[in-house]
């Protein structure tokens, strides 16, 4: 089965699964994603009244259909960098009473049509999971406070009053809660150092506490591993915040430079390192402290995102425009078996990681794609997200890998496969989630599930293609997709299966 070309491969790689390596339960919050005031996230985006498929609210109901079908489970909300300026009282009561302000972060005009209110409401739409982030660039305690008060409070004050009058009695009872966005970036607005961010977060943290103790606040961390601060940030802003805080923050994005795809490939050893180097700090300023609880990590913006190229387009405007269309990528089978690796990474860390956002949802470096009075459809990422979510259940099992390895300009040495999987042993269903690394040769891989009885495949999907440049667009919206995988076979507990050159894979089994 293999090519020629590839890396010889004399035997099949090894993928052991045992229940003893087991990572942690599947935590559903590491399927979250992010809708930011951004460019047609929201607005011609998920909201778009007038268009055929809009309900009374203006949502697109073909849009709530393919974010259920994608899984999400929480979802960040409203930015991002345009939270450091947004005053979320603009948001709510009578529409047409609602302020237009500028947005400093994008560039753009924000008419405040859809708020606190209406974001929850399509949020319930979706199934899912409010995760609301506060300004803490231009502004502090005390409008988190009454924010916080006019989300969770039952009723009987001035705000939760305000809520019930503004249609929706029962409060929304917001769990997790960002204190702020990318503060560490000198793009901020507000940017700080973190000496006053740690103190301003801690502060925050504190008071909302106060409100209702039972609160997951996640402070900020680095929005790069390759930020200068990254580490000594974590570091400081922890010493200030670490009693009142859960999680704190890591943000990562990845793209292919200058044509190398072998290191572009093995972009999932950045966000290793990432994770790595955040539950050190984090646990060297619990040992420092001599606190008991751990600080866990909330990866609430990852993706593949072509920043250079949007840097260098000139898309933000000196003008201030109305839902442009900003940082649109339209993503290849490439970039998604990166994504559906850098998604085994997130599962194989569920042991600190316990929240993760992919960053965004909808036609902002999305999975979901819409055209205004037009159709919507589902890019190369939607794939390995909505699969590995609809197939993982049980526990994560980290597996031993043994396969050959490559070299990478931007990585050092990297595996050709990587792999995590699940299992659920009540209702004695697996997966396994596999990449192939590889950009000359198939892989033939031999999933030793004897430990676990695997009897029987049930579903064996691959992405790939002839063309690992291949994309869905507005004119071929469904050039690419999942086919089955005809080579998986089990054989007394082994699965043998060939994985295609740059391919992302999932096997279920029983
Ligand atoms: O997701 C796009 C942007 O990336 C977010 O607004 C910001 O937090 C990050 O830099």
């Amino acid at each position: 089965m293999n090519d020629q070309a590839g890396i010889q491969q004399a035997r099949p790689d090894r993928v052991t699964l045992d229940p003893a390596e087991r990572v942690a339960d599947l935590k559903p919050r590491l399927f979250g994603s992010f809708v930011e005031h951004l460019g047609r996230c929201v607005y011609n985006g998920i909201y778009e009244p007038g268009h055929p498929l809009a309900d009374a609210q203006g949502f697109r109901r073909d849009v709530v259909e393919l974010v259920r079908e994608l899984g999400t489970t929480t979802i960040r909300y409203p930015g991002g960098n345009f939270v450091s300026g947004y005053r979320w009282e603009d948001g709510i009561g009578p529409r047409e009473q609602r302020p237009v302000r500028r947005d400093l972060a994008w560039h753009s005009l924000e008419t405040n049509q859809i708020g606190v209110d209406e974001f929850a409401a399509w949020c319930r739409l979706t199934g899912s999971e409010l995760m609301m982030a506060v300004n803490l660039g231009t502004r502090g305690v005390q409008e988190a406070l009454d924010l916080l008060e006019y989300t969770n409070h039952p009723s009987g004050t001035t705000l939760a009053d305000a809520r019930a009058a503004n249609g929706s009695p029962e409060p929304y009872d917001i769990r997790m809660w960002c204190l702020g966005n990318e503060m560490d970036g000198p793009w901020q607005v507000g940017h700080m150092s973190a000496d006053e961010y740690g103190a301003l977060a801690a502060r925050t943290a504190s008071a909302m506490k106060m409100a209702d103790p039972s609160l997951e606040l996640v402070v900020c961390g680095s929005s790069g591993s390759s930020m200068p601060t990254f580490g000594e940030w974590e570091r400081v802003v922890l010493e200030h915040a670490y009693d009142s805080v859960d999680l704190v923050s890591c943000h990562a994005y990845y793209q292919e430079r200058g044509g190398d795809l072998k290191s572009f490939l093995a972009s999932s050893l950045d966000m290793q390192y990432f994770i790595d180097t955040v539950v050190a700090t984090a646990d060297h300023v619990k040992h420092k402290l001599r606190r008991s609880k751990s600080i866990d990590l909330s990866f609430d913006e990852w993706n593949i995102w072509y920043l250079d190229e949007h840097r260098e387009s000139g898309e933000i405007t000196e003008g201030w425009p109305y839902a442009p269309r900003l940082l649109e990528d339209v993503y290849s089978v490439a970039d998604a078996v990166v994504f559906g690796n850098l998604l085994i990474t997130l599962l194989k860390n569920s042991d600190r990681v316990a929240s993760a956002s992919l960053a965004q949802l909808v036609n902002v470096i999305a999975p979901i794609m819409t055209e205004p009075g037009g159709p919507s459809w589902r890019q190369t990422t939607f794939f390995p997200f909505a699969t590995t979510r609809r197939l993982a259940r049980g526990d994560v099992l980290r597996p031993r890998i043994s396969t050959q390895r490559y070299d990478t300009a931007a990585h050092g040495e990297a595996d050709l496969i990587d792999s995590v999987a699940t299992f659920d042993s009540v209702s004695g269903k697996g997966a396994v989630f596999l990449v192939n690394r590889d950009v000359e040769a198939s892989r033939n891989v031999a999933i030793d599930a004897r430990s676990l009885r695997a009897t029987r495949v049930v579903e064996a999907s691959t992405l790939a293609d002839d063309d690992v440049y291949a994309r869905n667009t507005l004119a071929d919206q469904t050039r690419v997709g999942l086919s089955r995988n005809e080579t998986a076979t089990v054989t007394d507990g082994v699965i043998e299966i060939t994985l295609p050159p740059v391919s992302w894979t999932a096997v279920a089994f029983a």
